[in-house]
């Protein structure tokens, strides 16, 4: 086995396949994995089927179908402003997945510091880990998982080179307001750190902005911003992303993405062109939707004796904390729920380093499930009993 094997062996597979594996095999309701359940736009689709059949089948070029990288920087300028070369300064990736995967291997050596919010989207630990850095990590803690900026300070060592940003972010919910995203800069700034950010998340907010950390002064220079359309347009399985900002460090990650997968599916690029295109109000309507549905659950749970709602101001995750229903800790809970309520949610300390420490007792619903499941699932906690 590699050295690199043997660190990666630390980590633990992905829970969310075992959970969702759980929920087939007991037939329960499946609030644990982050995808809808109802797909994205028809004609976005069409645009795909057409592609598959007028010869957009072979290798598309290794940056990326140029209809898609300008649509990209299109994107960038149309929502936020920011200027971009197409050509230079946009990469289409497999997935968001895949341009974290080419960023952290294209850009960090091994004993750089990574400053990384706790809890983790799990691919960050895994890729930091694969690339040798150092994880520096600044804990959001409940109930109301705001950043602290001492405790971002702190973090920073004369090892730290970079920030790995993840707003809005799962599994939290919190979207890092202005002046949040200001101290980051700041601390960027005075350090000399580059910030890589994953934004993935970007449209998917509740009657609160969000703020890509590049458009902040001095930051468009220093700012890796990672996206996808797999949240913003319900196509989680498309798996098509995209790294956008300075040449140099599109170039690095491109570097790495290359020997990763070489290009990234060629009939899904110009389908994902059409919608950030001619549908860029989609996403939006989607997010007004997703509010509601987060109410639904936010209001379902809220209403269970003992359990703790932190409502999240975006993503497709509401988190709750269960250690009043008597648990020893989230997993536990988790463990029980799909025999005792047949409802299936993500136990929230397996994003945290420390299981014992402060995710101990939080779980993580995905609410970005039709209203009739979502009712259906609190309908059967509700009706359960959830104590230890
Ligand atoms: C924070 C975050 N980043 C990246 C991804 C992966 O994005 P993609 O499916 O485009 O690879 C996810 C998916 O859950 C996510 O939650």
């Amino acid at each position: 086995m590699t050295r690199l094997a043997t660190r990666l062996q630390g980590i633990p597979p992905t829970i969310f396949t075992q959970m969702s594996a759980l929920a087939v095999r007991t037939r329960s309701v499946n609030l644990g994995q982050g995808f809808p359940d109802v797909d994205g736009p028809p004609e976005v689709i069409a645009r795909a089927v057409q592609a598959l059949e007028s010869g957009h089948n072979q290798y598309a070029p290794g940056p990326g179908v140029p209809e898609l990288r300008q649509a990209v920087a299109r994107h960038q300028q149309r929502h936020y402003g920011i200027e971009l070369d197409p050509d230079s300064q946009v990469l289409v990736t497999t997935g968001c997945t895949e341009a974290i995967a080419s960023a952290l291997l294209g850009l960090v050596d091994p004993g750089d510091g990574v400053v990384v919010l706790e809890p983790y989207y799990d691919s960050y630990v895994a890729m930091i880990q694969m690339a040798g850095g150092v994880r520096q990590p600044v804990t959001l803690r409940a109930p109301d998982f705001r950043l602290d900026v001492d405790e971002l300070r702190a973090a920073i060592t004369p090892s730290t080179r970079w920030v790995l940003l993840n707003s809005p972010h799962n599994p939290t919910g919190t979207v890092l307001t202005r002046d949040e995203l200001q101290a980051v800069a700041d601390l960027a700034l005075e350090h000399d750190l580059v910030v890589i950010t994953d934004e993935v998340y970007e449209h998917l907010v509740f009657g609160v902005e969000h703020v890509p950390i590049a458009t902040l002064p001095g930051m468009a220079e220093r700012t890796l911003t990672l996206s996808s359309a797999g949240k913003s347009y319900s196509f989680t399985g498309w798996k098509v992303g995209w790294a956008t900002g300075p040449a140099e460090l599109v170039a690095a990650t491109m570097a790495a993405k290359q020997w990763l997968t070489f290009t990234s599916g060629a009939p899904l690029q110009p389908a994902v062109a059409l919608a950030l295109d001619e549908l860029p109000d989609w996403p939006a309507r989607l997010a007004a939707d997703l509010r509601l549905r987060r109410d639904l659950l936010c209001e379902g749970l809220g209403a269970i004796d003992g359990v703790e709602v932190s409502v999240p101001e975006g993503t497709y995750f509401v988190t709750t904390d269960v250690s009043a229903l008597g648990w020893d800790d989230g997993m536990a809970f988790c463990q029980a729920l799909p025999e005792r309520a047949g409802v299936v949610a993500i136990p929230s300390q397996v994003f945290h380093d420390d299981p014992r420490g402060p995710g101990r007792h939080l779980v993580r619903w995905a609410f970005c499930k039709t209203p009739q499941l979502i009712s259906e699932g609190i309908d059967r906690l509700a009706g359960a009993d959830l104590g230890a």
